[in-house]
């Protein structure tokens, strides 16, 4: 059991400061990725590309961790991209919820994976890796993505086919919804490839970008700090090999206070 099963047990439990709020559909991927929606507070404000601090009470106390926002800044609902980790403290309960339990969100999100970090660019890219593309789901249906950029190019690289699906499945319901293909157009590029299995684009992002294939694939010039920006999100093994490749070509890291070239965030574990 994730939460208790009587509402007013469960209400008098919630911590300050925290919000509960109701799962409204969850899907599993593979036996390792699953995205749920849930109810998004009234008064919740928060950037696309941000995240906030997702919970369950677990034995009576709360357990939290970080989660970027999937869902776009205008979104009615809040929506969630997931890693189960077979012992995690939290993904190892949450991955058991159903439509109708409670999760816990801390009221304060946070993050650097946001266009106000950047400076002015024609072209942006967003490389991911695994549930990396969770903030990214955000800022790619969000208008202002393609008020700020001629172009957005999403790179998703898993291990295997099966854990793209996530990615595919958004952009095609970016391509079928009647307000977001007007204002997207054909600004979006999803360029998806996979590791450890046979697929028509394989081999790791930082590779790609050294060969120089990911351009020629997308029939793009080689990365240009007068031109292109970049924001990367993946664990913090790639996090370090693709920024490595981003300075290399001339872009310098941003943050919030200090807008630049490119922005990183870590995907969160466990
Ligand atoms: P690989 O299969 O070669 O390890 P994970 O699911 O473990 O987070 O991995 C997601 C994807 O990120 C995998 O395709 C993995 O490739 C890739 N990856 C892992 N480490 C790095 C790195 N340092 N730089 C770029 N890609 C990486």
């Amino acid at each position: 059991m994730n939460a208790p099963a009587k509402t007013e047990d469960f209400a008098s439990s919630i911590p300050a400061g925290v919000y509960a709020e109701t799962v409204l559909a969850v899907t599993h991927y593979t036996d390792r990725l699953f995205r749920f929606t849930m109810t998004r507070p009234q008064g919740f404000r928060f950037r696309s590309g941000e995240f906030a601090m997702i919970g369950l009470m677990v034995e009576g106390k709360p357990v939290f961790r970080a989660y970027s926002i999937a869902s776009p800044a205008w979104a009615e609902e809040l929506e969630f991209f997931s890693i189960k980790v077979p012992d995690g403290p939290l993904t190892s309960h949450l991955q058991a919820i159903k439509p109708g339990d409670q999760v816990l969100m801390r009221k304060k999100p946070t993050g650097t994976l946001v266009l106000d970090a950047l400076t002015p660019g024609r072209r942006l890219y967003m490389f991911s890796t695994g549930t990396g593309v969770a903030p990214f789901a955000s800022l790619i249906r969000d208008p202002e993505t393609y008020e700020k950029f001629e172009e957005v190019i999403l790179t998703h690289t898993t291990r295997d086919v099966a854990e793209l699906k996530y990615g595919f499945d958004l952009v095609h319901e970016i391509q079928n919804d009647e307000l977001l293909k007007e204002v997207v157009g054909d600004k979006l590029r999803h360029y998806a490839t996979v590791t450890r299995e046979d697929f028509a684009y394989r081999g790791r992002i930082t590779d790609l970008i050294s060969s120089g294939k990911l351009f020629t694939d997308l029939g793009v010039p080689p990365l240009d700090p007068a031109i292109d920006r970049g924001m990367i999100c993946g664990s913090s093994a790639m996090l370090k090999d693709t920024k490595e490749l981003l300075e290399k070509a001339g872009l310098n890291e941003g943050a919030n206070s200090k807008p630049a070239e490119f922005v990183i965030e870590r995907a969160f574990v466990g």
